[in-house]
Parts: C-alpha cells; sequence; structure tokens
C-alpha cells in the first residue's frame, strides 16, 4: 500500500481509521478558523500553526501538493536521459551493466529487527457454515454437534466502491447456491437459541461468464495459460526468504519457481508498482485519476488494465484487494465505477471489514483471514476448473503494517500451493509471486542493506511442467533475465505476450518494458529501463586508480583466498603472488537512493532526498594476474566499511585464461581445484613418437 502518515501498529483497517480522523481534524481546525476569527484571534495563530504542522507532516514536509503532472513528467525523462548509462556501459566492459548488491539474506543488519511470530489463533471452534466454489453450506460436524440449524443466507450486493447493500435473504437447512452475488451475510441459529454468524465469500454461478469464456475463444497464438498473480504487500525477495521458509522452499524446489534478483521498482508505494505491471505505464502517463481533483478526474476504469485484454479473449477475470480503505485504486485515486473484473473482492471487503470487531484479530469466523483470501482464490479456480481464468490477489494486511506479522503464514501458503497443486489447478497456470516493494519502516530503511532490499521486491514465475518442455527457449531467457535488471514495466508485456506469444530472442534496449520471455540485454541500466536514479538498486560504476590503497588492498585479499583455497596442498601446488592489478572499479549504492529518505508530495511523484544513509558495504572489482604461472582472474570482493575487511565468494571469482596443464597434479585428485594450482612439478612430457 501506500505510505501513510499515522500508520503503525495494527491492522489495515485501524490504520486508515487514524487517518481519516486526522483528517476531520484539520477540518474541523479551519472551520473554527473561519467562524471565531476574531473572538480568539491569538489562539488561531496557534491553531493555524498546527494544521500547518499537520500538512506539512502529511505531505511529507514539501509542497508539491498539486505538482503539475506535465512538467513532472518532462523532469523526469530529462533525468533519466542525462544520467550516467553510457558510463556504466563502458566500465561493465561487455558485462552486465547493472551489478546488483549481494544481500544476504541472515544480515545482522537486518535480522536485528527479525522476529519469528506464531500462527495466527482463530479459536479452537470451527465454522457452522462453509464454501465449496458456489455453495455455501451448513457443516456435518455443526449439525452433529448442535442438532438441526437454520440459517439465513442475505446477498451482499455492491453500490459501488465504498458502499454495498443486502439483497434477498434466503432460509435453509442445508445450503444455499451462490447466483446473485459472490458474498453472503449469513446468521444460523439452533433450536436451542444459540447462534453463529459470518459473511462469507464464494465464486457466485454466473452464466453470462461462462458462456462468454472458454478455452476455444482464446487467439491463435496464445500460450493457453491460466494466470494468478497471487502478492503480499511491501515484502522484499529476501524477506520473503526469512518470513516464508517453507513456502520459498516448495516453491523454489518443487515448483522450479524462476524469482527475479534484480526486479526493480520504479516508484513509490502499491500504485508505483501495480500501474506500470498492470497497464504498462506510470501515472502520470495516464488520465487523471486523483481523487482529490474532483470532476476533473476519471474513474481508474479508463485505465488499460491488462485484465480488460484477458477478458476480451476468452478469460474469466478476478481481482482481489484485501484493505479497502487503504486500496491501490481507491485510497488516493477514484476508484472503479463499474466493477473491473468479472470476479471483484472489494464489495465483501467494504461489508466485512465493518464486522472484524466480533471476530478475533486477524480472523473471520474460526480462519485467519488471510486464509479466508486463498480459499477464495481456490474457489475461483474450482468454479472455472474448465475455462481459462486470470486472477490479480493481493493481500495487504499482515505485512503492511508489521515487519514480521507475515511469518505467520507460512504454512498456510505452503498447504495452499500444495492443495492447488494436488487438485491440478497450477497444471495449466503460470502462478506469479510478488510483492511491489520491500519493507520501508523507518527503522530498516535507514541501513544500507534495508534500502537496497526496499527497491527489490519479492517476484516469482512458476511455469508447468509441460511448458517448460514445450517452450525451452522462453524458459531459458526467463533464467537469464532472473539474474538482470527487470522493473513492473517488463511484467505488462510478458503478460501480453501469454495472450498472444511472439517468440522467445533477443529483446530491444530501447523499449522501457521487455517481455520476460525474451532476452533483456546485459548493458541495459536503469536508465534504460526508466528506473529513475533514488529508486536504482543497481551499483554505481566509480572508476579507480589502480594505485588506490583499497585497491592494493583488495588484491592482496584476493590472492590471500585463492591460496587458502589450495592451502592443504601446498607440497604440490604454488603459493601465488599478486603480479598485477590490470584492472579495478568500485561499486557502491548511488548518491540519490543514499540520499532517499521519503517522498516530498503526497502522490509519490517527487522524492524529498535529505537522507543521510551510511555506506556499509562496497564492492571492488578486480582484473588481477598471478605468479608464477601467470594466471589472469576477474573477482568481486565485498568490502565491511564497518570492519575493513574483504569477503570473496567462490562463485564471484573466475579464472579468465587457460590454466592448461599446469594443473596436472590436481587434476584427477582436487577437479575444483585447476582454476587455482600452480602445480610445483612440471608436467609430464608427452611420450616422444
Ligand atoms: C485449543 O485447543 C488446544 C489443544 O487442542 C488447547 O491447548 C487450547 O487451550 C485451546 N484453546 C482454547 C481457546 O480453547
Ligand atoms: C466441493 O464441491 C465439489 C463439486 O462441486 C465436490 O466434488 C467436492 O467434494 C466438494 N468439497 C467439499 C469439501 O465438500
Ligand atoms: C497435469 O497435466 C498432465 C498433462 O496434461 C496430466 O498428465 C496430469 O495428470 C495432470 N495432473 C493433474 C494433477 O491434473
Amino acid at each position: 500500500m501506500e505510505s501513510r502518515v499515522g500508520s503503525g501498529v495494527g491492522d489495515c483497517h485501524w490504520t486508515a481509521f487514524r487517518v481519516e480522523s486526522q483528517r476531520k481534524l484539520m477540518s474541523s481546525m479551519t472551520f473554527t478558523f473561519h467562524i471565531r476569527r476574531l473572538m480568539y484571534g491569538f489562539l488561531l495563530v496557534g491553531c493555524l500553526f498546527i494544521v500547518f504542522q499537520i500538512v506539512r507532516l502529511q505531505r511529507g514536509g514539501g509542497y508539491f501538493d498539486d505538482v503539475d503532472r506535465t512538467s513532472r513528467l518532462k523532469q523526469i525523462n530529462l533525468m533519466l536521459h542525462s544520467s550516467s548509462a553510457e558510463t556504466w556501459r563502458k566500465l561493465s566492459a561487455g558485462g552486465q551493466a547493472c551489478r546488483h548488491p549481494h544481500l544476504e539474506v541472515n544480515s545482522p543488519e537486518i535480522m536485528k529487527f527479525i522476529k519469528s511470530v506464531p500462527p495466527i489463533q482463530c479459536g479452537n471452534d470451527t465454522d457452522w457454515v462453509k464454501v465449496n466454489g458456489s455453495t455455501v453450506f451448513i457443516t456435518d460436524e455443526a449439525r452433529a454437534r448442535h442438532g438441526d440449524i437454520q440459517c439465513a443466507f442475505t446477498d451482499i450486493l455492491r453500490v459501488n466502491d465504498h458502499s454495498t447493500h443486502d439483497g434477498v435473504t434466503t432460509q435453509t437447512h442445508t445450503e444455499y447456491n451462490l447466483e446473485e452475488s459472490d458474498f453472503v451475510r449469513v446468521l444460523c441459529k439452533t433450536s436451542k437459541g444459540e447462534t453463529w454468524s459470518n459473511i462469507m465469500p464464494g465464486i457466485r454461478h454466473d452464466q453470462d461468464v461462462l458462456d462468454r469464456t472458454g478455452w476455444d475463444k482464446l487467439p491463435h497464438d496464445a500460450l493457453r495459460l491460466n494466470v494468478l498473480m497471487f502478492g503480499f504487500d511491501s515484502l522484499s525477495r529476501n524477506m520473503f526468504i526469512r518470513h516464508l521458509p517453507r513456502t520459498y522452499h516448495y516453491l523454489h524446489e518443487t515448483l522450479q519457481m524462476i524469482d527475479l534478483r534484480g526486479y526493480n521498482i520504479v516508484g513509490d508505494g502499491t500504485p508505483q508498482a501495480l500501474i506500470p505491471i498492470l497497464t504498462g505505464k506510470t501515472e502520470l502517463e495516464l488520465p487523471e485519476t486523483r481523487k482529490r481533483m474532483g470532476e476533473k478526474a476519471s474513474f481508474v476504469n479508463i485505465y488499460p488494465f491488462i485484465w480488460k485484454k484477458y477478458q476480451e479473449n476468452g478469460y474469466v477475470t478476478g481481482y482481489l484487494e484485501d484493505c479497502p480503505h487503504i486500496g491501490t485504486f481507491t485510497y488516493r485515486l477514484k476508484g472503479f465505477d463499474s466493477p473491473p473484473t468479472d470476479h471483484y473482492a472489494r464489495t465483501y471487503y467494504i461489508a466485512s471489514t465493518q464486522e472484524y470487531s466480533h471476530h478475533k484479530k486477524y480472523c473471520m469466523g474460526s480462519i485467519p483471514r488471510h486464509k479466508v483470501v486463498m480459499n477464495h482464490v481456490q474457489d475461483f479456480f474450482k468454479v472455472y476448473r474448465e475455462k481459462p481464468k486470470f486472477m490479480f490477489s493481493f493481500h495487504t494486511e499482515l505485512s503492511h503494517d508489521s515487519h514480521n506479522l507475515i511469518g505467520a503464514v507460512d504454512m498456510d501458503m505452503l498447504e495452499w500451493l500444495q492443495a492447488m497443486t494436488e487438485e491440478g489447478h497450477l497444471n495449466n497456470t503460470l502462478l506469479i509471486i510478488m510483492s511491489d516493494h520491500g519493507p520501508r519502516f523507518a527503522d530498516i530503511r535507514n541501513t544500507q542493506q534495508g534500502k537496497q532490499e526496499e527497491r527489490l521486491p519479492m517476484f516469482g514465475f512458476v511455469f508447468p511442467p509441460w511448458f517448460q518442455r514445450a517452450y525451452p527457449h522462453a524458459i531459458v531467457n526467463i533464467r537469464r533475465n532472473s539474474q538482470r535488471l527487470t522493473t513492473p514495466f517488463d511484467i505488462y508485456p510478458t503478460l501480453k505476450n501469454v495472450l498472444h506469444y511472439q517468440g522467445a530472442g533477443k529483446g530491444n534496449i530501447k523499449d522501457r518494458g521487455i517481455s520476460l520471455f525474451k532476452q533483456v540485454p546485459l548493458e541495459r541500466t536503469c536508465a534504460d529501463a526508466y528506473v529513475e536514479p533514488h529508486w536504482c538498486a543497481c551499483l554505481d560504476w566509480q572508476e579507480i586508480n589502480l594505485q588506490d590503497r583499497f585497491v592494493v588492498r583488495a588484491a592482496e585479499a584476493f590472492v590471500d583466498f585463492i591460496n587458502k583455497l589450495t592451502e592443504s596442498y601446498r607440497d604440490i601446488c604454488a603459493e601465488l603472488h599478486l603480479e598485477r592489478i590490470q584492472w579495478a572499479a568500485k561499486l557502491v549504492p548511488n548518491e540519490g537512493l543514499l540520499r532517499f529518505h521519503k517522498n516530498a508530495d503526497i502522490d509519490g511523484f517527487v522524492a524529498d532526498l535529505s537522507a543521510h544513509t551510511v555506506v556499509t558495504q562496497e564492492m571492488y572489482q578486480l582484473k588481477v594476474s598471478t605468479m608464477p604461472g601467470g594466471g589472469l582472474f576477474e573477482a568481486s570482493m565485498m568490502y565491511d566499511v564497518t570492519d575493513g575487511s574483504f569477503t570473496v565468494r567462490i562463485s564471484d571469482v573466475s579464472r579468465i585464461n587457460r590454466y592448461g596443464s599446469a594443473a596436472h597434479c590436481v587434476e584427477h585428485s582436487q577437479h575444483h581445484l585447476r582454476p587455482y594450482c600452480f602445480c610445483k612439478a612440471p608436467p609430464p612430457q608427452p611420450p616422444k613418437e
């Protein structure tokens, strides 16, 4: 979600409530100002000051409330145009221009904020009523326990994005089939007078949608995949691994997820992430939709959402987001006048959040609310088992306001993924596990690694096994691209290619968004990808003098590192010495990233660059030669600024000239040491003819 003043602990409902009440406070102060101007003159000066302070606070201390969108867009284009892309390309010497920082999952700098949390407890009672696809039924277990149960099922209907009304009520002792709406209010009574109530989401039986959709209606060049995007708010890739280790392991090992290591945000907040993914554009490039622009603003329906294309091409569509008071398209933007997708969960959340106080925290009845989301997605897949589907689901409540709560989801998410797999739903589905951006709480954001992780959200692709066999080149490209600089702009053309596949091959560096089925060029920089410098997690290349004492120390540390590898074989492998440093560059987080403090305006169009983040890690790239033997190596080394130590990972070292027979003495016994061992004994002479 977007960053909001007043956000703190608690669920998204209450966060939003606090913001609202702050707004009311502001307007009532302004009112007072008009009425009692004369009588309370001096008091009002103070009042005005407070209002001023609140406004300042809300706007991040800036005065860019109504920045002219066109001129801001020009400014961004200019900024990107004047960036150092060419220098980077030159310095990267044919390698990858965007080098990402190496961010340890277990970094102590971050781990001090991480706590494990227990699963969410919703009590030991089970729900009397459950949902299965289009059917809402009274469970046998409840009847065995309580005797005959009569339930009233009331359809909940959408009025608009902010209100609902109740439809027809049906009384039954068995089950209710959803037809008018996906959502029902349930009120049950036993003959003894015990009661149970809830608001529940399912997937209505909708003949119009069933008639409109079908695999036979897809374009002839479609990849014939369902698309399921399943997201959590504010989770970096590293945070996902930290908090959902079982889920990540299953995704990675069993489902062979390809997760993008260099997926870089292009703006601040959820809309700035989701708008490019879903429309291929930025908010500034699209028609005005900001709520406070009143009549001048259009409803968000005007956006060219990708789900419209899916809907027009035989797919049934769904969109779910759980925190209606801070909705991506409704908090600051004007929302939808008509439902954007065939199934739109907002109506459920408008009705259910009002009842949250009757339920345990983070629960709805006897199940955690994140499971309501998972079950709903599963119901969508059950009801439309035989139909092509596109679903975008985004869960916010647990991760928006807390570093740690999302950890409670791990087991449920794993079980859900296993069930989705076992029921065959993933067999013809492109599953995208994603987030909008990393965590942005002040404490983590004050660290270098925290800032870098904020810019590198979770984004992973799971393809069915048959797809990997049928489109091997596309899969190879996605795997390659998982190490390169990618952005939300690339997701839109990727999703377009699912509808109209255009082959693998090479992506064009001039394209802002490149389908990930194509190869993203190695030389792509943040400027090419339309990432403003302060969002760019790629490290800045700085050319440095070869005599620089840090370069010399780094080179010596590197030679020590290789010598350690062969130390136990010193009787056969010679100790190496640094001969010459041939080339060196330093890679550091860019100035904009370090100085980024927060947004200077409430729309997230303008950055406040007043922070002073301390650099704690630098990366050195070296090319050195060693003696004896004339080995030539390239290596990346991490320099820890706080304790002055260098670290090398073996995977970051490459021997770039041939070692040939110089490593003959370890060739058979210690294969892995061949690049690093110069044998003391000369190679055996080939037998004379
Ligand atoms: C729920 O059941 C568990 C064990 O079955 C028990 O330890 C726990 O106290 C129960 N909780 C409540 C609220 O009854
Ligand atoms: C849900 O409904 C399907 C048929 O629509 C049925 O096969 C399945 O057994 C049901 N599941 C449960 C848990 O009732
Ligand atoms: C998945 O699809 C393959 C090939 O179409 C089929 O053999 C397999 O049984 C399916 N698995 C499930 C769980 O539906």
